[in-house]
């Protein structure tokens, strides 16, 4: 079991989703809108742990208000908040652990016990899981999170966690956001990173169903092809 997973990112025209020193401002205000609108409606959101320390971002719906007869809208406000975190680095004064959602940490066994404890002692919102020996196991992850009736999930990067999601075949749908710029950079991190493909032949295949102009931008929504 497992959720439908929905990866979404804004990069570059080069396929760059931050630069080298981490800055990752990339869309315009209208893809901002899009993606608070998807939040709105998928039952869980998930980052990888470095996202959680290099931008601290609150994973929450809050650059609209929705219209709330539409149907289409989860029943709550906000998702929940999923970390990848093998080692239980997430700070404790990070804001996807504020009261605004729940969040749930997934560690492995790599995790110091004290630093699981220091997590878990965050409160009521904050739900530690343990899910795998040295990484987080993402297929158990899924399964997991099926069961406590998560249903739909945008993933929202990194960049190592978005090809790890990809390499173990948990991914239904991609959709970016180009913005028209040019990052460069041999070190800033694309849309996919992690160890890659070695040959083309085995790159993740997709479906284009949609694209369109937004604002200054251009959205493109793939499915993947399994
Ligand atoms: N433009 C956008 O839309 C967008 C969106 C999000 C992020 N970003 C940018 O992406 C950058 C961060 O990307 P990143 O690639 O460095 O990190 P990331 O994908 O956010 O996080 C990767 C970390 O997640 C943890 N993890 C746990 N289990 C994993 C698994 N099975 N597979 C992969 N990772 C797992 C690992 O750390 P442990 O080993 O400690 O667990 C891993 O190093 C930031 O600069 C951020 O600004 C851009």
């Amino acid at each position: 079991m497992k959720p439908h997973v929905i990866l979404n990112s804004a990069m570059t025209l080069d396929g760059k989703i931050a630069t080298r020193t981490g800055s990752s401002e990339i869309s315009g205000p209208e893809d901002l809108l899009r993606v608070h609108q998807l939040r709105r409606k998928l039952d869980a959101i998930m980052v990888g742990v470095n996202t959680v320390l290099e931008d601290d971002p609150r994973l929450t719906v809050h650059k609209f208000q929705p219209d709330e007869s539409d149907s289409s809208l989860r029943e709550f406000d906000n998702p929940l908040r999923v970390i990848t975190d093998s080692k239980a680095r997430t700070p404790l004064n990070s804001r996807v652990l504020n009261q605004e959602a729940g969040t749930l940490i997934a560690v492995s066994q790599k995790a110091p016990g004290e630093r699981v404890k220091a997590l878990r002692d965050k409160g009521g919102n904050v739900d530690v899981i343990l899910a795998g020996e040295a990484r987080v196991d993402l297929a158990i992850l899924m399964d997991e999170l099926a069961q406590r009736g998560v249903r739909s999930l945008l993933l929202e990067g990194g960049s190592t966690l978005n090809f790890s999601m990809l390499q173990a075949g948990l991914v239904d749908e991609v959709r970016v956001c180009i913005a028209p710029m040019i990052a460069g950079g041999v070190g800033a991190k694309t849309l996919a990173g992690g160890e890659g493909v070695d040959y083309m032949k085995d790159a993740f295949k997709l479906e284009l169903k949609k694209s369109y102009k937004l604002g200054k931008d251009f959205i493109l929504e793939y499915e993947v092809l399994k």
